[in-house]
């Protein structure tokens, strides 16, 4: 790599334990982290020709490595909260793909804007937040997201795309099928709210309704964190991926022949024709619960999370996943998909 600016960093026979959050210790060919828009062009071009697999990563929180990767993972170190309005009805801000998805959580928490306070606490950086469309609690980050900035791989030009052209969907977007790996997120422009629009709909938050006054932002975050901590394994102590599994859409009448033998199946209506049924009950049906493979388990708490319980090979977890898709197929006829990227 030529002329290569000094922020750049450049590993060879990398260890990625602490680039996924399942903490497998599998190792990249290379990995390049940049600071920089102009970085991150001068790697693509110094990419360009060379026969060999690319991957972009943000915090790794969503990805399972099968396997040693035989490539370049690229990292985005570009960090900034910039605001670019603050009125009284709405607050723009520019955030670079390389921010800590949390931290800007707690900024705006901290400002008592509206908007990303529900998904407070959700590993992961801002660049791949925009991509996986995350949601919890309620909410799902597209509904802040205004625009999406972009450069595109092959040309190292810049790509703005804004909210309507992202398709987005259940943690879902464009930028996981059609346009897979085409384009590398460099920032994300959200439009928050100083005035208070809530979304307090879920089990344990709704107490909050109850609250004098309208809970300020930084109300939700803490309960949201709260519900996290109890809920989900604290990334430093247990690896996992979040929730392995989306939650299945089924057809209505396969959800009615369920819940003939199981009368109070959770669900939500999508549809008059599509129910949302939770993964995590499925599997609990299933009796998976605490269950392990090899050093990969099925966590006690929410049986939708798997943990690296000791020292997981990637075959442990694909093994697990598969034996508990068989087991839902086999007892429900629905598939589970993976919520999770397979590397
Ligand atoms: N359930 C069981 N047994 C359990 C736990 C849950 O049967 O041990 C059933 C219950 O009926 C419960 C339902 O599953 O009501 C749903 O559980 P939960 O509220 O924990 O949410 P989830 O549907 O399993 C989704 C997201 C989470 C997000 C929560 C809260 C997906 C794939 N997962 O989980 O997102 O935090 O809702 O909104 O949509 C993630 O994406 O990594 C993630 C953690």
């Amino acid at each position: 790599m030529r002329d290569m600016a000094n922020s750049i960093t450049i590993k060879r026979d990398y260890s990625l334990r602490e680039h996924n959050t399942f903490g497998l210790d599998v190792k990249a060919k290379q990995f390049i982290n940049y600071n920089t828009i102009d970085e991150l062009v001068e790697v693509l071009a110094s990419l360009k020709g060379k026969e060999q697999r690319i991957l972009h990563i943000g915090g790794g929180s969503n990805l399972l490595f099968t396997q040693d990767f035989e490539g370049t993972i690229l990292h985005s170190g570009i960090k900034f909260i910039e605001y670019v309005s603050r009125e009284d009805h709405e607050v723009v801000i520019r955030v670079g793909a390389g921010v800590k998805w949390d931290d800007l959580c707690a900024e705006m928490a901290r400002c008592n804007y509206y908007g990303c306070e529900n998904l407070s606490y959700i590993p992961g950086e801002v660049g791949a937040s925009a991509i996986q469309n995350i949601g919890a609690y309620g909410v799902e980050v597209e509904s802040i997201i205004q625009q999406v900035e972009t450069i595109e791989a092959s040309t190292g030009k810049p790509r703005v795309f804004h909210h309507t052209e992202c398709g987005y969907g259940y943690r879902d977007s464009i930028f996981k099928h059609r346009l897979q790996g085409q384009y590398i997120v460099t920032a994300v422009v959200y439009r928050l709210s100083p005035i208070p629009i809530v979304h307090l709909d879920y089990g344990q938050l709704q107490q909050l309704r109850s609250h004098a006054g309208t809970p300020t932002a930084q109300e939700i975050r803490d309960a949201v964190i709260a519900i996290r901590q109890s809920k989900l394994p604290e990334p430093d102590e247990l690896g996992s991926a979040g929730s392995f599994f989306k939650n299945p859409v089924v057809p209505a009448k396969v959800f009615r022949q369920i819940a003939t033998t199981y009368g109070d199946v959770p669900h939500y209506v999508i549809s008059e024709d599509e129910i949302k049924i939770p993964a995590a009950w499925l599997i609990d049906q299933c009796g998976w619960k605490g269950k392990s493979h090899g050093g990969a388990a099925v966590y006690e708490k929410q049986p939708l999370i798997l943990v690296n319980k000791d020292h997981a090979t990637p075959t442990d977890i694909i093994k697990l996943a598969t034996l508990i898709e068989q087991s839902v197929l086999e007892k429900f006829n629905i598939h589970l998909s993976p919520e999770v990227n397979y590397i």
